[in-house]
């Protein structure tokens, strides 16, 4: 596939986006942010991409009457930034269709729970409520419904005896900052197969 051209979605703080960027500035990635964009004019994020000079848009939804106009404006920033990839990053909104046809098998979202367990908002709280032994992050292709698409990456972490909610937070969140860029650099690789709902990852040439 070669080098990357992403368009970040976000809606907060932008942890995983920094990360991307990180990875991107060090050669682990094979990629270039080109646009990030947040539903949430006091996003972090904005910041983030403002400071490693990359073009920040804000689409503000109330301004939109329906969701499609809405999702037009989005798929409008991406492609007038020329982006091949979309990653979610902390992006707490449903993507239109619009926007997954014109991206096909090329819009990722990441989940901070191995899904299909604990999908939704609150995937790290919910996890540690319902006291599983082990959770993870999970990478994954997006569709037209929360958390449901095929699954590119998985780490476990495992919840110890003396883990608190935020222990437990601080670990996902580690390694959400390592698989993500990963996997999008497994992307740039070429090196992902997607047959129906599963996702082979080939072996580097
Ligand atoms: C992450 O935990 C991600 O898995 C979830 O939202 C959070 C975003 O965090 N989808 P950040 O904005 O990247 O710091």
């Amino acid at each position: 596939m070669g080098r990357l051209r992403l368009g970040v979605l976000i809606s907060g703080s932008g942890t995983n986006l920094q990360a991307i960027i990180d990875a991107c500035k060090e050669g682990r990635l094979d990629a270039e942010v080109r646009v990030v964009i947040s539903n949430h004019d006091t996003a972090f994020g904005l910041e983030r991409a403002r400071r490693s000079g990359i073009r920040d848009v804000y689409i503000d939804r109330s301004r939109y009457d329906r969701p499609k106009a809405y999702n037009a404006a989005i798929l409008q920033a991406l492609r007038d930034n020329d982006v091949d990839t979309v990653v979610m990053a902390g992006y707490m909104r449903l993507l239109g269709t619009s926007v997954l046809e014109a991206y096909p098998h090329r819009v990722l979202n990441i989940h901070p729970a191995l899904l299909p367990s604990f999908a939704g908002a609150n995937g790290i709280h919910d996890a540690f409520d319902y006291g599983v032994k082990v959770t993870g992050v999970t990478v994954h292709f997006a569709d037209e419904e929360f958390d449901r698409g095929p699954i590119l990456a998985q780490e476990p972490v495992r919840i110890e005896e003396d883990d608190t909610i935020e222990s437990l937070e601080a670990k996902i969140h580690a390694i959400e900052h390592l698989l993500y860029p990963q996997a999008l650099q497994w992307l740039a690789e070429g090196r992902v197969q997607i047959e129906g709902r599963k996702v082979r990852i080939l072996p580097a040439s």
